[in-house]
């Protein structure tokens, strides 16, 4: 890296400052996963939206994001536009 700064984790909430925010791009470098960073940058996303619902999407991970307070629900629709990641049939 040069000497700079290097990226450890990093996560978005896309939030429409009411209601609705969507949690995306969870990640840690795999040098530092389970140190609590990935939970922490999360629940400091979480801090700057309260109110709101807050939706993810994930295959996997599960447990991670219950541990942070999420729960699965039964409501919701989803598309997938073509074949996801493009992927060919
Ligand atoms: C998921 C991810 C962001 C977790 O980041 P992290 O910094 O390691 O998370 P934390 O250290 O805060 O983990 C908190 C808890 O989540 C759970 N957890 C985290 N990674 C886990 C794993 N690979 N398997 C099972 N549980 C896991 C554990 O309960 C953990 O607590 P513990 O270490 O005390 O057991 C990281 O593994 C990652 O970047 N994975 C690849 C990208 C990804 O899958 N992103 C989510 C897609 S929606």
């Amino acid at each position: 890296m040069g000497g700079g700064a290097a990226v450890i984790a990093t996560a978005r909430l896309l939030a429409d400052g009411v209601c609705n925010a969507w949690l995306v791009d969870v990640w840690t470098a795999s040098a530092q996963r389970r140190r609590g960073i990935g939970s922490a940058v999360v629940r400091r996303l979480l801090e700057k939206v309260p109110g709101h619902h807050v939706a993810l999407f994930t295959e996997e991970r599960t447990n991670f994001y219950a541990r942070l307070g999420f729960a699965e629900e039964r409501t919701g629709m989803s598309l997938v536009v073509g074949n996801w990641l493009n992927r060919p049939d």
